[in-house]
C-alpha cells in the first residue's frame, strides 16, 4: 500500500529577507572562514508600490497593435459545459501580436531546452507614446499599488453576474520613475510582479522587456539589459485584460504587491533555494539545502555557498544562534549559467510545524551564503519548517504522526469590498475568523495566491491546499486559461511550486479544478498525468490532486494523480449515492478526501418560511428563496442541485472515516457567482458574508470543528411580529422552527421561560431542531448540555425599535504605514443594545482626522451602492467601514455614523 508520506518542509518569501540591504557588522562565520562581511550586503528587496501613474485604455487615436494574441470573437457561455476545446481564432489575417517577445519571460520554468521561446527582433510598442520617458503623464490618476481598477465602480444592472458586475476588464497603463544609482552600474536589476491581472507588457525606457499573461501569476522581468544607471529609468506597463474570462470576480491591475530587486551578477537564482526535511525524530531533523546559483556575469565564477539555519520566534524574527550549518560547497558557474548545489544539516531537537489548536506552527529560517572569488556575492533568507505528513488511504491526514481532520475551506483570492488589490490586513483578518470557527486548511481555489496567504499561514497554522487553475484546454469562459493553456502551462506550474515549495502551510497542491478533461477518457488523463509529472519534478514531497466533481471511479483520470480530491459527489450530489466508497474501493492505496463540499447558499439575517426537513433541499422558490427579494434563507438547508447541507457533509465524513477531511465551498463570500440569483453581486456560498460579518452557518462549524469550546447558537431573530398569531389555510398557527448549533450533546429550549422540550443529538445530527415552535415575542434561551452537565447558553430577545448607532473598530490602534486597516463595525441597537435584526437604515460615515474611508459594506449581495461609498445601508442590522490611517501621519482617527431618527456613534482610531 502507497502511503504518501512527506517530511517536506517549506519555501520562501514573505515579510523575512523582503530587504537584506541591512547594514551587518555582525562577522558571519562561514564554513571555518570568518570574514567581516561588507558594509552593505548586496541583495536589496525594495517595495516598488508607492506613487505610480495609471490610466485606462490605449492612447486616444493609437493604431499600433499591442495585444499579446489575437482573440477570438463572441461571448462564449459564463459557465460552460467545460466540454469545449479552446476557441479557435477567427480566421482573417492576425495583426501583429506581442505573444513572442512575452514567451521568452518564462524560460526559467521551462525544462528542454529546445522548447525555451526566443525573441525576435524588433521593439514593438516604442512608437506608443505610454512608453516612452519623455511622454508627460502628470494628468493621469496617481495611485499606490496594490490596485484594482475595478473596484470603484459603478455595478451594472445588465448583463450576467458571474463576474461581479463592476467593470474590472479593459486595457490600464502603468507608469512609474525609478531612480537607478550609479552605484547600481554593474548589478542585476529586476522587476519582481506578485500578481498583474492580466496579460501583462512590460518596456523600461521605452524597450519592451517582458511580460506574464497569467493574471494568477508571480514572474520576474530582467531589466539589466535596458536599465541607465545614474538617471530617471521609466517603466510603463500595460494590462490587457478579456471580461469573459472568468467564472467569478478577477479583479483588474496590478493588484499584489511589486518589488525592485538588485543583486550582484552572482546570486540565488529566482526562488532559487529548495529546503525539505526528509528525516525527522525528536531528537534530530534532517534539513537539506539546495541551492540554485546564477551567473549573469560574462565571465565563469568560482563561488561557495554556505547555509545556516536558526529559529524564528512567532512574529518571525531570528533568535539566537545557528541551531544547524550547511558547510561550504564550492562550485563552478559558468558564465550566464546556473549551477546547483545542495548539503545537509541536522537540526538537533526541532521544534515542528503544526496547526493550532493540537500543535503550534513553529518555524525556521536558512540564510544562504554566496561568496565569489572569496566575497560576500549573495545572502538569501528561505523561511521553512519541520514536520511531517502522512496521507494514509484508511485512516486519513496525520501531520507529525497525529491524525488531524482537514476542517477546510476554500477561498477566492478578493477581499470583499477592497476588490482583488492584496492588503495584509484584510487577508490576516480572514485568516483569523476562520481559525476562530475551527478551519486549519484553505484552498486557494482555483489559482496560485498572493505569497503573503502563504506567510501568513505559515504563521497561523493554516495548512494550504495550493491550486493552479480552473480551466486547461477544455474552456468554461470563452476568453479564459484556455487559450494560454498550450503556451504556458508548464511555466505557470513549475512558477507555483518553486516559489511555494519551501512554505511548511503547503501540504498539497491541485492542478486543477473541475477540468473538462475529467470526463475526457485517456486523453484527459495524458492531461493530467503531463501537469502531475511536472510538480512532482519541482517537489516529489508532498501529493498531488485535482478536484474531480465529475470524473468516475473508473476514469482513467483519477489513477494519474496521487491524492483523490472529490467536490461534491463525495457527500452524494443531491439524492445521488456517496462515491466516497466507490473511489476508496477502486483505489485502495489512494488518500481521499472532499476537495470541494456543501456550497450551502445563504443571506446574513434571512429568514425564510417553510422550513426544509432533514438535512435540507435544493434551493428554489419554495425551498428557502426569496424570490422578490434575492435572498436566501439562513436556516442553511438549501443548496444548489451539485451540492449539500453542511449536515449532510459531516455525516459522510463520520460514515466514512477514511476520508482525510473536506474544504467547504466557501470560508468567505466573494464577488460574483451570485449563485441562485444572478442579478447580484456578490456570492450566497460563504459561511461569513462579504463584509466579514457570520452567518449563522458560522456556529454549526464551529459547533463541529472546536467540540472542546463551549458553545451553543440559536436561530433564528426573535422580530416576528407579522406571524403573531399567524394561521395557515387549515386554520392551524404557522410554525417559527428553532434550530440550534452546539458543541454539546443535548439541549433545551426556553421560549419566554417555558420549556420547548430537552432533545439530544442523535447520532450523524449536527443541529438540535423545535421545528414546531409557535412565535410570541419575548425571549428565546437554549441551555446547552454536555455529558448531562450545564455547557453552554444562547439567547435571542425580541428588540424594541432602532434607538441609535454603535461603532465598533476592531483594531482600535493602527499603523500610519497607508496599509494597515482597521474594520469598523456599525450596529443599529435597540434601547438596551440589542442589535436590531431587520433594520436597513441609510448610514452615513464620516471620518476625521489622519485617516480615510476606503470602503464601506453590508454583506448584502443585492446592494448595488459603490463600495467607496461613504453612505451604506445596514444590512439586517449591520453595516462596515474600512479604515485606512495615512501614511506617515500619527494621531487620532474619529469615525463617526449618523442615520435619520437614531442617535450618532463616534469611536476613535489611533494611528501609530
Ligand atoms: C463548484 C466550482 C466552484 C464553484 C462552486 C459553486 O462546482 O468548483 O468554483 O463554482 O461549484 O457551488
Amino acid at each position: 500500500m502507497a502511503i504518501w508520506r512527506s517530511t517536506i518542509s517549506t519555501l520562501r518569501c514573505g515579510r523575512i529577507g523582503l530587504v537584506l540591504a541591512a547594514v551587518v557588522t555582525a562577522m558571519i562565520s562561514q564554513a571555518g572562514v570568518t570574514f567581516e562581511a561588507a558594509a552593505v550586503l548586496p541583495r536589496e528587496r525594495i517595495s516598488l508600490n508607492d506613487d505610480w501613474r495609471f490610466a485606462k485604455n490605449d492612447p486616444p487615436g493609437n493604431t499600433v497593435s499591442l495585444i499579446y494574441d489575437v482573440r477570438p470573437q463572441g461571448r462564449g457561455a459564463g459557465r460552460g459545459p467545460g466540454e469545449q476545446q479552446a476557441a479557435a481564432p477567427p480566421a482573417e489575417p492576425a495583426p501583429p501580436v506581442l505573444k513572442q517577445w512575452i514567451l521568452p519571460t518564462g524560460n526559467d520554468f521551462v525544462k528542454d531546452p529546445a522548447k525555451k521561446a526566443v525573441r525576435p527582433a524588433g521593439n514593438p510598442g516604442e512608437d506608443v507614446d505610454y512608453v516612452r520617458a519623455e511622454f508627460d503623464d502628470s494628468s493621469w490618476k496617481r495611485l499606490d499599488l496594490p490596485h484594482d481598477w475595478g473596484t470603484e465602480g459603478p455595478f451594472t444592472t445588465t448583463g450576467r453576474g458571474a463576474t461581479g458586475r463592476l467593470p474590472f476588464y479593459g486595457v490600464g497603463w502603468y507608469r512609474k520613475k525609478l531612480d537607478i544609482a550609479q552605484a547600481d552600474a554593474g548589478k542585476s536589476i529586476f522587476l519582481d510582479i506578485d500578481g498583474a491581472m492580466s496579460y501583462a507588457t512590460v518596456w523600461l525606457n521605452g524597450r519592451l522587456v517582458g511580460g506574464w499573461p497569467y493574471g494568477y501569476a508571480s514572474w520576474r522581468v530582467n531589466l539589466t539589459p535596458y536599465v541607465k544607471p545614474g538617471g530617471v529609468n521609466q517603466l510603463a506597463i500595460r494590462l490587457d485584460n478579456p471580461e469573459n474570462s472568468s467564472r467569478w470576480y478577477p479583479g483588474g491591475g496590478i493588484y499584489r504587491n511589486v518589488w525592485l530587486v538588485k543583486t550582484s551578477p552572482v546570486h540565488v537564482g529566482q526562488w532559487g533555494t529548495y529546503v525539505t526535511t526528509p528525516e525527522v525524530s525528536a531528537a534530530g531533523a534532517t534539513v537539506t539545502v539546495r541551492v540554485t546559483v546564477d551567473n549573469d556575469s560574462n565571465r565563469e565564477a568560482n563561488v561557495s555557498v554556505a547555509t545556516q539555519v536558526f529559529a524564528l520566534d512567532d512574529s518571525g524574527n531570528r533568535t539566537g544562534t545557528a541551531v544547524a550549518s550547511i558547510a561550504s560547497a564550492e562550485l563552478r558557474v559558468g558564465a550566464g549559467a546556473s549551477a546547483v548545489t545542495e548539503g545537509q544539516g541536522i537540526v538537533a531537537k526541532p521544534r515542528l510545524w503544526g496547526p493550532p489548536p493540537g500543535q503550534k506552527p513553529n518555524r525556521y529560517v536558512a540564510v544562504t551564503t554566496v561568496l565569489h572569488d572569496g566575497k560576500m556575492a549573495d545572502t538569501y533568507e528561505t523561511p521553512f519548517g519541520v514536520r511531517t505528513l502522512k496521507f494514509d488511504p484508511n485512516e486519513g491526514f496525520f501531520i507529525n504522526g497525529q491524525h488531524v481532520l482537514l476542517k477546510g475551506v476554500c477561498n477566492h483570492h478578493d477581499l470583499g469590498a477592497l476588490g482583488s488589490a492584496l492588503n495584509y490586513r484584510a487577508l490576516e483578518r480572514q485568516l483569523e475568523m476562520l481559525i476562530e470557527m475551527g478551519a486549519n486548511a484553505i484552498r486557494t481555489s482555483h489559482n496560485p495566491p498572493a505569497p503573503e496567504l502563504l506567510e501568513l499561514a505559515d504563521r497561523m497554522g493554516m495548512m494550504v491546499l495550493d491550486e493552479t487553475f480552473d480551466v486547461w484546454l477544455s474552456r468554461k469562459t470563452l476568453l479564459d486559461y484556455s487559450l494560454i493553456y498550450t503556451d504556458w502551462h508548464e511555466q505557470d506550474t513549475r512558477m507555483l511550486v518553486r516559489r511555494d515549495r519551501n512554505h511548511p502551510s503547503v501540504i498539497m497542491w491541485s492542478i486543477g479544478n473541475e477540468v473538462g478533461e475529467q470526463r475526457q477518457g485517456e486523453a484527459g488523463a495524458a492531461i493530467a498525468k503531463e501537469l502531475r509529472d511536472i510538480v512532482s519534478e519541482e517537489d516529489p514531497s508532498r501529493p498531488v490532486t485535482c478536484a474531480m466533481n465529475s470524473a468516475r471511479a473508473d476514469s482513467p483520470f483519477s489513477v494519474v494523480i496521487d491524492a483523490i480530491g472529490l467536490n461534491y459527489q463525495g457527500a452524494g450530489r443531491g439524492d445521488a449515492a456517496p462515491t466516497y466508497p466507490v473511489f476508496h474501493e477502486a483505489f485502495p492505496d489512494k488518500f481521499i478526501f472532499g476537495a470541494e463540499t456543501a456550497s450551502t447558499i445563504s443571506s446574513r439575517g434571512e429568514y425564510v418560511f417553510p422550513v426544509a426537513p432533514g438535512t435540507g433541499l435544493i434551493a428554489g422558490a419554495n425551498a428557502g428563496e426569496d424570490t422578490a427579494r434575492h435572498h436566501m434563507s439562513s436556516y442553511d438547508l438549501y443548496f444548489p442541485s451539485w451540492a449539500a447541507s453542511p449536515d449532510k457533509e459531516f455525516a459522510a465524513l463520520e460514515r466514512f472515516p477514511f476520508v482525510g477531511g473536506e474544504f467547504v465551498w466557501t470560508g468567505w463570500d466573494y464577488l460574483g457567482e451570485p449563485t441562485p440569483f444572478d442579478t447580484s453581486r456578490s456570492s450566497y456560498f460563504g459561511i461569513i458574508d462579504l463584509a466579514g460579518f457570520k452567518k449563522d452557518r458560522f456556529y454549526i462549524y464551529q459547533a463541529h470543528w472546536r467540540p472542546d469550546l463551549p458553545m451553543a447558537h440559536v436561530l433564528p431573530h426573535w422580530n416576528w411580529p407579522d406571524r403573531t398569531g399567524l394561521k395557515d389555510e387549515a386554520g392551524n398557527a404557522v410554525r417559527t422552527p428553532v434550530h440550534v448549533y452546539t458543541s454539546g450533546d443535548e439541549a433545551e429550549l426556553f421560549l419566554n421561560g417555558k420549556s420547548m422540550g430537552r432533545k439530544k443529538k442523535e447520532p450523524y445530527q449536527y443541529r438540535i431542531r423545535w421545528d414546531d415552535v409557535i412565535y410570541a415575542p419575548g425571549e428565546l434561551k437554549v441551555v446547552a448540555y454536555r455529558k448531562g452537565k450545564e455547557w453552554a447558553t444562547d439567547t435571542v430577545r425580541t428588540t424594541g425599535a432602532a434607538n441609535r448607532l454603535l461603532l465598533e473598530p476592531d483594531r482600535a490602534v493602527i499603523a500610519a504605514d497607508g496599509r494597515d486597516l482597521s474594520f469598523v463595525t456599525l450596529k443599529v441597537v435597540d434601547k438596551t443594545g440589542l442589535i436590531v435584526p431587520r433594520s436597513v437604515n441609510l448610514i452615513r460615515f464620516e471620518i476625521a482626522g489622519p485617516g480615510e474611508i476606503v470602503a464601506t459594506d453590508n454583506g448584502d449581495p443585492t446592494d448595488f451602492t459603490v463600495f467607496p461609498s461613504p453612505d451604506r445601508k445596514a444590512f439586517n442590522g449591520l453595516a462596515l467601514a474600512i479604515v485606512k490611517a495615512k501614511r506617515g501621519q500619527r494621531g487620532t482617527i474619529t469615525v463617526t455614523a449618523k442615520a435619520e431618527g437614531v442617535a450618532e456613534a463616534r469611536a476613535k482610531i489611533t494611528t501609530k
